[in-house]
């Protein structure tokens, strides 16, 4: 099969398009012919050594849409044949390639009314949205929650479940993704490139946090007392709080087939849509790259396998 791995850990020339062994479904796993796989920040933060994995070659890519090629011995929920969008399990990518083998259990069925691209942009950015929104913030009707990075991937479908679920949301982006943003439902924009959002922005019930650094630590002061926090741009651990009366979170985004169940759902009943995409091969993966560590790619790069 073709697919984009790397020999070492560096930049994106490190990257490489050529052969690779086919997967082999092992034990409960599917092997999964690629319709579409997406491009998330982590891939290129994998490629750059920061999370030391560090068997080589390795094929990246986090999330993928496509149709069960071959069935591992125990496997009895799925045929070949099955349309499927999953997750790969945390430490075993390879998305970005023609095929993926990956546990059958943490892959769900993908509906006809959703494509593949938009099933593969919206798996892990889904997924993480709903573990901080849901499951970490807790979000309630009538609240009000800031959403920063508001036309990245993740905020994309943030901003909108948090106006299904009834809150006001306020997002930050630079002036270019106000009509985005916009279109995805939040209530007021901040240009955070002309205004500090920590002056102009307070009593807050939540905090998403997609942006990280410094834009994480000063989040803080926006929240009312008893205000929560949720931060996946800032590594592992929650980053701590300078004020006693608010609590800070990191969502735990664990991979189950009952969120992208619910992925699928909110967008069949037309609570979300897919962010906007621009599609891409696996052999533009250098120029994914590059573009993904931009950190100002709106909405998703999806590469469009087969
Ligand atoms: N499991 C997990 O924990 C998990 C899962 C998924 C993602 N993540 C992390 O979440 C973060 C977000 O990922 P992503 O894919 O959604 O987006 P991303 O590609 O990291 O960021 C893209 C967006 O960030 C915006 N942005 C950049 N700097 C900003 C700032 N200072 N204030 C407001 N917006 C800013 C850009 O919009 P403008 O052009 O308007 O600035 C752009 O649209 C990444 O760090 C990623 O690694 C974690």
């Amino acid at each position: 099969m073709k697919a984009v791995f790397i020999e070492r850990f560096g930049g994106p020339d490190v990257l490489q398009y050529g052969d690779f062994p086919d997967p082999v479904a092992g034990r409960g796993e599917v092997v999964v012919d690629v319709v579409a796989a997406s491009v998330n920040a982590a891939d290129w933060k994998v490629r750059a050594g920061h999370y030391e994995q560090s068997t080589f070659p390795f094929v990246l890519g986090r999330d993928f849409s496509g149709v069960v090629d071959a069935l591992g011995e125990g496997v009895t929920e799925f045929k070949p044949g099955d349309p499927v969008f999953g997750v790969c399990d945390r430490g075993q990518e390879g998305a970005y390639a023609e095929k993926v083998a990956i546990n059958a259990g943490i892959v769900a069925r993908k509906p006809d009314g959703l494509s593949h691209v938009n099933a593969a942009a919206m798996a892990l950015t889904g997924l993480t949205a709903l573990n901080a929104i849901e499951d970490t913030l807790k979000l309630q009707p009538g609240e009000t929650i800031l959403i920063h990075g508001g036309a990245g991937g993740v905020a994309s479908f943030a901003i909108q479940l948090a106006k299904h679920i009834g809150a006001h949301v306020i997002t930050t982006a630079s002036a270019r993704n106000h009509d985005y943003v916009q279109s995805l439902g939040a209530d007021e924009i901040i240009d955070y490139n002309a205004e500090d959002f920590a002056k102009v922005v307070s009593n807050c019930d939540a905090v998403f946090d997609t942006v990280g650094g410094d834009v994480a630590q000063r989040s803080f002061a926006v929240l009312k007392p008893g205000g929560r926090a949720a931060f996946i741009g800032s590594g592992a651990q929650a980053p701590k709080p300078n004020r006693a009366d608010v609590t800070s979170l990191r969502p735990v985004v664990g991979r189950t087939r009952r969120h992208l169940d619910r992925i699928a759902q909110l967008y069949l009943q037309g609570a979300v849509r897919a962010p906007e995409i621009k599609l891409l091969r696996l052999s533009d993966a250098v120029k994914a790259h590059q573009l993904s560590e931009s950190r100002h790619v709106r909405g998703k790069l999806v590469f469009q396998v087969r």
